[in-house]
């Protein structure tokens, strides 16, 4: 197939994966187009950094089954850093400290791995810092070292807005982040996505993220399984009702708490206590 006529797509399909001796995802079906924002929600412990793990190829993440192809190349089979080459970017939900290590120099390396030149990196990510309202200084200092959880999602942004990647995978991005600073980084994805054609994989706990980022569509993850799909509207019925609703109606059996009341379905009154544990 000639470089013109490969599709340009992020393709999942049937993705089973484990993690020591515990399969954690049963078959994951997902597309993501060049500038289209997908979410994925669901509920702790769902699989969703698993997903994103596997898919970035992190060691001790073995792959049971299904493939991934990123513009038609066979992800599964390349080690991480081929990966990124090839256009796939993941911030993570814990992103890393790394002592002794510059943001400058971890993406003036990315630039040389990929033949690009490194001229000029200095400048592109103090440009990105201002563009997303966030210090210069980080740019020159140790990795995420002693960075406070809100600052080491925007060093994750400054990578992901100086690599370019084709595709990005955002796992909690905007968790940490100051309102402020979540409609920020909201921005810059969203404009990463209409100017660079970036395409966007983006798990997310909160529809605030989405408000801005407006997603094409709303997956909901649970016990290792995209279990339904909708719209923006999705991730409002569940944040207002949660997941217990949703996933009945899909005929998952996901094993949610029972008993949970909801703040969007909660009855206030008097003899309730606000501070009681909700899953007692
Ligand atoms: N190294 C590991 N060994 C064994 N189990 C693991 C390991 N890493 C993750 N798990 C388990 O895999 C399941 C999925 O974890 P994962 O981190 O993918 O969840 P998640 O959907 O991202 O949750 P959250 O919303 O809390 O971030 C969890 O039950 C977790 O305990
Ligand atoms: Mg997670």
């Amino acid at each position: 197939m000639s470089a013109s006529t490969v599709e340009r797509v992020l393709r999942i399909e049937g993705l089973t994966a484990r993690v020591g001796e515990t399969d954690i995802l049963h078959g994951v079906d997902l597309e993501v187009r060049p500038g289209e924002v997908h979410a994925v929600m669901g509920p702790n412990g769902s699989g969703k950094s698993t997903l994103s793990h596997v898919l970035m190829g992190r060691p001790g993440y073995e792959v049971t089954g299904g493939s991934v192809t990123l513009d038609g190349v066979d992800l599964l089979a390349l080690p991480t850093w081929q990966r990124a080459r090839a256009g796939l970017f993941l911030a993570l939900q814990h992103p890393t400290e790394v002592p002794g290590v510059s943001l400058e120099s971890v993406v003036s390396e990315a630039a040389r791995a990929a033949g690009r030149s490194t001229e000029g990196i200095r400048d592109l990510l103090v440009a990105e810092a201002n563009r997303i309202g966030f210090d210069e200084r980080f740019v020159s200092r140790p990795m995420n070292v002693d960075l406070s959880g809100g600052e080491k999602k925007r060093n994750e942004m400054l990578m992901m807005g100086s690599l370019e990647p084709k595709y990005a995978v955002l796992d909690e991005i905007d968790s940490g982040l100051d309102v402020d600073a979540l409609a920020a980084v909201s921005r810059r994805v969203q404009e990463a996505t209409e100017e660079d054609g970036l395409g966007v994989l983006a798990i997310t706990h909160f529809s605030r993220l989405l408000e801005v980022l407006e997603p094409d569509q709303v997956h909901v993850l649970a016990a290792g399984r995209i279990q339904a799909v909708g719209g923006p509207e999705l991730a409002e019925r569940l944040e207002a009702e949660g997941y217990a609703g949703v996933l009945a109606e899909a005929g998952a059996s996901v094993g949610l708490p029972t008993g949970v009341s909801h703040p969007g379905t909660h009855e206030a009154g008097f003899g309730e206590d606000p501070f009681a544990d909700p899953l007692a």
